[in-house]
C-alpha cells in the first residue's frame, strides 16, 4: 500500500449538490491518483452543518483506503489549515432565466473573504480552482485578496464547457470524444463564451473541414454557450455530476499533467496573452506539466470571427470586474 503522505483538500459547499457528486471520487482518489491518500476539510454555512455530518457519515461508510481524515466546519480558516488543493464550490446556483453574472452580488462577497482566509493559512502552493458563479470573476476575486499568493495559484472551471464542446462535436462527426483533440473555450464560462474550433482535430483531421459553418456557428457555438441553461430548464436544478466530473478533471490535469499532443480548457491569470487584458481571469488552452499550467502559444485567432468573439468575451469579464471593484483590493 502506498507509502505517500496525505494532501489535505478543501471542499466548500460541501453539503451541496456538486460536492455530494464530487467528494466520494475525490476520497477514491480519482482526482490525485490512486496511490495518493487525502485529508478532505469541508467548508459549509452554519445551517448546513447538520447535513454536512450525514455526508461525512456516508464518507466513513465507505471505508475508502486512500480517505486519511475528514474535517467538518463553517470556518474558513480552519477549513483552508495547510490546504495543497481547494474547490471553492459553496455559492448561490442560478435558476431559469438567470444569467450567471447575475449571481455576482450574491456571491461575491462569499469569495473575498475567503480569498483573505487562503491567504492567511493555506499552503503557499496551494491550487484553488473555483467552481462557484461567476467563476471566473470570483476567481480573480479571491485571487486579489490574497495578495500573499501567486496569482498563477488561482483558477475558474471552464472544464465542463470543454467537455461539453467535444461531445456534442464528437457526436455530429460520428466520432467519439477519444478522436476529439486541441478542443478551445476562451474566455468567460458564460453565455459569450468562445467554443473555437479553429485548431481542433477530429481524428487527426481538422474539425472545420468535417462540419457546415452554418451549423459552427448558428448551431454549434450557442449550443455549448447555452448547456447550463438548457440542463436548468430540463433537471429544474444546475448541473451537478457533470459539474464535478469536471472540477476532478480540472484539478487532476493540473496537479498530474495533459495528455501528449493535446490540451485542456482553464480559466487563469491573463498575462496579456492573446491580448487578453493583463489580470483577468480568462479561459485560454492550457498544458499542464510538475504541478504547473501554462498557456499554449501560436494558436492562430487572426479571422475578423475569432478577434470579435475572444473581444466580446474579455468585455464582459472587464464590466463583472468593474461591477466588483469595491472587492478589489
Ligand atoms: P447547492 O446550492 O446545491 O450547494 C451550494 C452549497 O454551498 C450549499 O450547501 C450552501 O450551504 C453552501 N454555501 C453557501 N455559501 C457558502 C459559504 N460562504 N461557504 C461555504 N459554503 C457555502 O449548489 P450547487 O449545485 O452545488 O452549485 C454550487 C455553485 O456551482 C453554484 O454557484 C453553481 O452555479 C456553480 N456551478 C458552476 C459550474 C461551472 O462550470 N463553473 C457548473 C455547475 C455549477
Ligand atoms: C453550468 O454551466 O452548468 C453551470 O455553470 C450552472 C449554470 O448556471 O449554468
Amino acid at each position: 500500500m502506498s507509502m505517500k503522505q496525505p494532501l489535505r483538500v478543501a471542499v466548500t459547499g460541501a453539503a451541496g449538490n456538486i460536492s455530494y457528486a464530487m467528494l466520494f471520487r475525490i476520497a477514491s482518489g480519482e482526482m490525485l491518483g490512486k496511490d495518493q491518500p487525502v485529508i478532505l476539510q469541508l467548508l459549509e454555512i452554519a445551517p448546513a452543518l447538520d447535513a454536512l455530518k450525514g455526508v461525512v457519515m456516508e464518507l466513513e461508510d465507505c471505508a475508502f483506503p486512500l480517505l486519511a481524515g475528514i474535517v467538518q466546519t463553517d470556518d474558513a480558516t480552519v477549513a483552508f489549515k495547510d490546504v495543497d488543493y481547494a474547490l471553492l464550490v459553496g455559492s448561490r446556483p442560478r435558476g431559469p432565466g438567470m444569467e450567471r453574472k447575475d449571481l455576482l452580488e450574491a456571491n461575491a462577497a462569499i469569495f473575498s473573504a475567503q480569498g483573505k482566509a487562503l491567504n492567511d493559512v493555506a499552503s503557499r502552493d496551494v491550487k484553488v480552482l473555483v467552481v462557484g458563479n461567476p467563476a471566473n470573476t470570483n476567481a480573480l476575486i479571491a485571487q486579489r485578496n490574497a495578495p500573499d499568493l501567486d496569482p498563477r495559484n488561482f483558477t475558474a472551471m471552464t472544464r465542463l464547457d470543454h467537455n461539453r464542446a467535444m461531445a456534442q462535436l464528437a457526436g455530429k462527426t460520428d466520432s467519439t470524444v477519444n478522436d476529439v483533440k486541441k478542443m478551445i473555450i476562451w474566455g468567460n464560462h458564460s453565455s459569450t463564451q468562445y467554443p473555437d474550433l479553429t485548431a481542433c482535430t477530429v481524428n487527426g483531421k481538422p474539425a472545420l473541414d468535417l462540419v457546415d459553418r452554418t451549423w459552427y456557428e448558428g448551431t454549434y457555438i450557442p449550443e455549448v454557450q447555452q448547456r447550463g441553461a438548457a440542463i436548468i430548464k430540463a433537471r429544474g436544478a444546475s448541473s451537478a455530476a457533470s459539474a464535478a466530473n469536471a472540477a476532478i478533471a480540472h484539478m487532476r490535469t493540473w496537479a498530474l499533467g495533459t495528455d501528449e499532443n493535446d490540451w485542456v480548457s482553464m480559466g487563469v491569470y491573463s498575462n496579456g496573452e492573446y491580448g487578453i487584458a493583463e489580470g483577468l481571469i480568462y479561459s485560454f488552452p492550457c498544458t499542464c506539466t510538475n504541478g504547473d499550467w501554462s498557456i499554449v502559444d501560436g494558436v492562430d485567432v487572426s479571422s475578423d470571427f475569432s478577434k470579435e468573439k475572444m473581444a466580446a468575451t474579455e468585455q464582459e469579464l472587464s464590466e463583472e470586474r468593474d461591477a466588483v471593484a469595491h472587492l478589489l483590493p
